[in-house]
């Protein structure tokens, strides 16, 4: 305690060659250097000199870096902690090192990176993390290493990159990713291209190599055949009614969402209603229309909005509750695309109000089974189409027009959305 209390005065005086016991430091070249490498620590020892910029705590037995593991020494320059035991590293650990420039973490047993730790480490010049057990890279993860000179990433487990992982790195001349097991998938196409371009040296090129699929086992990235990718594309179409039988309250509208890409996108809803919104994982339903395990039921077994696996979103119980935006999402590693209906209820004769609070009245073309409004409402773009489903009377003449929509013939409830206005009429009441 006493001793302890004494070095505290040391280092507040700045007087002291404090360093913690089984460490050396000394000066040298205008650095101040502590040596603790070959010491079996398992964790960083108190007391450092505040002014120490250069740290090596290579081949001990670190299992973890907690935050605040350096806040003694924020001035540090050059950081050495290959060949240790390290799985985790905390937010908080590095960040404080505004000062960085080296950072060796190579050689330890990393798979839990708080990559928010790099983000103020804008003078870092040299990262090496190679030799660990790394299986993925957020996108963001290098977007503040502005003057980031050598990264060496090889020996992990990376299965795949995002595209732009590396395009903050500016300053970047060295690059060694190899020996990953890649997943030869549209999503690393990029990689390829990019390597190609890049001035960026980037050694043992024959070992950036896929590991899967199988077929693609052992090649090269640089000799990667050409793979049949496309982003997504979508597009909305809906039908009134789902069976064509008599239309009534409670009808089910069908939001149907067309989606190509390859790889296949996975589809997502997105429902803005009045009350709320609801984002929806596509499927949340099985092809009988009840609820995929995991997913909360509503009525009977089956959701409110049912996402089938074929891209089809079905509203049982359409009423006002209903009415509102309706988007469908198609991503996959090539990027994402999305379609919205903007869908109201409206009463014949009368018009109404779309969930934006838009006015609109309508007219029946006769012989259709849909009807053009008079465009009061007018989408005010290709992702801003309205559908008004019209409420009417029973035994109307509206009625008999709709009632041929069967899923059979030409549906002409089933028109591509990104045309003008449609009112769809129902019998009901
Ligand atoms: C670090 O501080 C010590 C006193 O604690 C001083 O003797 C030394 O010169 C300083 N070194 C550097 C590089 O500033
Ligand atoms: C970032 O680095 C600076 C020193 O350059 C430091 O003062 C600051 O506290 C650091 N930020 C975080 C979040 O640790
Ligand atoms: C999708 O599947 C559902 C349930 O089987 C069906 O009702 C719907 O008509 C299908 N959609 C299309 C476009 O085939």
């Amino acid at each position: 305690m006493q001793e302890l209390r004494l070095l505290c005065w040391a280092v507040l005086l700045g007087l002291g060659q404090a360093c913690p016991e089984p460490c050396s430091c000394e000066e040298k070249f205008g650095f101040q250097i502590a040596d603790c490498a070959y010491r079996d620590l398992e964790a960083v020892p108190p007391g450092f000199p505040a002014n120490v910029t250069t740290l090596s705590l290579s081949a001990n037995r670190l299992p973890a870096l907690p935050g605040g593991a350096f806040e003694e020494v924020p001035l540090l320059q050059s950081l050495w902690l290959a060949h240790n035991e390290i799985r985790t590293v905390a937010a908080g650990a590095l960040a404080p090192l505004g000062h960085l420039k080296s950072l060796d973490l190579s050689h330890n047993l990393i798979s839990d990176f708080a990559w928010s730790n790099l983000h103020n480490l804008s003078a870092l010049q040299l990262l090496k993390m190679d030799s660990n057990e790394l299986t993925s890279i957020p996108r963001s993860a290098f977007r503040s290493l502005r003057s980031l000179r050598s990264l060496q990433l090889n020996h992990n487990r990376l299965h795949s990159l995002a595209e732009g992982t590396f395009a903050p790195l500016i300053a970047l001349s060295h690059l060694q990713i190899n020996d990953n097991p890649f997943d030869c998938t549209c999503g690393i196409v990029w990689l390829k291209t990019w390597a190609l371009a890049t001035s960026v040296s980037i050694p043992e090129q024959d070992n950036i190599a896929c590991t899967s699929p199988h077929v693609l086992k052992g090649t090269p990235l640089s000799r990667l055949p050409p793979l049949p990718c496309s982003a997504p594309s979508v597009q909305l179409t809906y039908q009134p009614s789902q069976d064509g039988a008599e239309l009534r309250p409670g009808f089910v509208l069908a939001l149907h969402c067309a989606v190509d890409g390859q790889p296949e996108p996975q589809l997502h809803w997105h429902v803005q209603t009045p009350g709320g919104t609801v984002d929806i994982d596509s499927p949340n339903v099985g092809a009988d229309g009840r609820a995929l395990p995991g997913v909360p039921p509503a009525t009977g077994g089956r959701p409110r909005f049912q996402a089938f696996a074929n891209g089809s979103l079905l509203i049982p119980e359409f009423g006002k509750l209903e009415e509102g935006t309706y988007s469908c999402l198609a991503t996959n590693e090539l990027g994402s695309a999305e379609s919205s209906v903007n869908v109201a209820l409206a009463t014949p004769g009368e018009g109404g109000e779309d969930a934006l609070g838009r006015r609109f009245h309508g007219q029946a073309t006769e012989g259709k089974g849909c009807y053009t409004v008079d465009n009061e409402v007018q989408p005010s773009g290709p992702e801003d189409n309205v559908v008004i489903i019209y409420l009417s009377r029973a035994g109307g003449p509206e009625a008999a027009v709709v009632a041929g929509a069967g899923p059979g013939q030409q549906a002409p409830g089933l028109l591509l959305l990104g045309q003008s206005l449609l009112f769809l009429f129902l019998a009901s009441f």
